[in-house]
């Protein structure tokens, strides 16, 4: 297999960026949420790339255990990810850099920040309370009846663009 892509999100944005580079990526290419991926197709793929989205000051869980546990099998493959948030964007790069292991950020082909959407349609009204306490404090308020997305296109095309 050309190229495995891992994702982990909890309302699709994440899987719908994984999905949308899977379809400009030549050769075969799987994709597959991080609790369902199989030891043979990543034992097997020549590049992974791993997708993740922030919540509450961390990355998704099961790809942060992901990263840890194959980090060496990692390092021997070609690899990318990127991240999705809501955070702006240095705040969010200065996050990654500071969250992922330097050696793996330093064998990354390529890596990006993409932005992400408050999906309040499927939000619990616990989270929905959250993100309107936490954009006020930011001075930035969104009233959680409207979904709200600051996916970049154009960073999505840059990052496929470095694969
Ligand atoms: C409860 C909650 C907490 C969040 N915390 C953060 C955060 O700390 N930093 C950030 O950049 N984005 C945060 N977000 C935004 C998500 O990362 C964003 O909505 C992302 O697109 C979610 O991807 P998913 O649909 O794949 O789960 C949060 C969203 C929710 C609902």
């Amino acid at each position: 297999m050309d190229s495995l892509i891992i994702y982990g999100g909890k309302y699709g944005t994440t899987e719908d960026c994984a999905q949308k580079v899977a379809a400009q990526l030549d050769g075969e290419v799987v994709v597959s949420a991080v609790k369902d991926f199989s030891a043979e197709d990543l034992a097997a793929a020549k590049r992974v790339i791993v997708g993740t989205s922030i919540y509450a000051g961390s990355l998704n869980k099961e790809v942060a255990d992901l990263l840890l546990s194959k980090r060496d099998l990692l390092l021997q493959k070609d690899f990318a990810f990127f991240v999705c948030g809501m955070r702006d964007y240095e705040e969010s790069m200065n996050f990654i850099r500071e969250s992922f292991d330097p050696e793996l950020l330093q064998h990354a082909q390529a890596y990006a920040f993409l932005g992400g959407q408050y999906q309040f349609d499927k939000m619990n009204f616990f989270e929905k309370q959250v993100i309107k306490m936490v954009t006020k404090k930011e001075g930035n308020p969104v009233s959680g009846k409207e979904n709200v997305s600051s996916l970049s296109e154009e960073r999505l095309a840059a990052f496929i663009n470095q694969l």
